[in-house]
């Protein structure tokens, strides 16, 4: 197995990015990396604050910021946010040195993993159902197109998404 320089997992909300990241990391001795946690930690605020004073724009200039900063780390695996693919300039950043890995899932899966969480402010209103299925159907081409490998993760544990990933790797 030749191991790629850095991997990089793309998806939606709920779709298990960050669990199964950390978890690969550690198989792979890489280190793990999660973009929003860190951008509130430069920030010293959390993505709820980051949204109410600087609106979805100023959070995705962070975004593109931070995906530009760590395509330089190597030996790390990199947890995106889920409108990471939405901006065109973000690519080269996502595809630089790495396996774009797709965790792809479905929307009762994102729903179910992401009730009552009140730090995904675009889910904060009556129908995170209905943003969950157009958000999918807007992102869905841009995952599959930017991805090396697409890995479903319905009705799978954490482990067995990882040790298919290093299968494929
Ligand atoms: C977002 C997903 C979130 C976070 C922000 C916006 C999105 O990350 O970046 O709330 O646009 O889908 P997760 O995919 O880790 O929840």
């Amino acid at each position: 197995m030749s191991l790629p320089k850095r991997v990089v997992l793309v998806g939606p909300m709920g779709a298990g990015k960050s669990t199964i990241g950390r978890m690969l990391a550690r198989e792979l001795g890489y280190r793990f990396m999660d973009s929003d946690r860190i951008i509130e930690e430069r920030c010293g605020a959390n993505i709820p604050w980051i949204f109410d004073v600087e609106g979805e724009d100023g959070f995705r200039q962070r975004e593109t910021a931070m995906l530009n900063e760590l395509a330089d780390e190597p030996e790390s695996v990199l947890a995106t946010g889920g409108g990471a693919v939405m901006r065109e300039e973000n690519h080269p950043h996502l595809k630089r040195d790495a396996v774009v890995v797709y965790l792809k899932t479905s929307i009762e899966q994102q729903v179910e993993r992401t009730r009552k969480d009140k730090n995904r402010p675009l889910l904060q209103n009556d129908n995170p159902e209905a943003v969950l299925r157009r958000l999918f159907a807007l992102r869905d081409p841009l995952y599959t197109q930017l991805a090396d490998i697409v890995m479903f993760t319905d009705r799978k544990s954490p482990r067995l998404v990882v040790r298919q990933l290093i299968n494929q790797m």
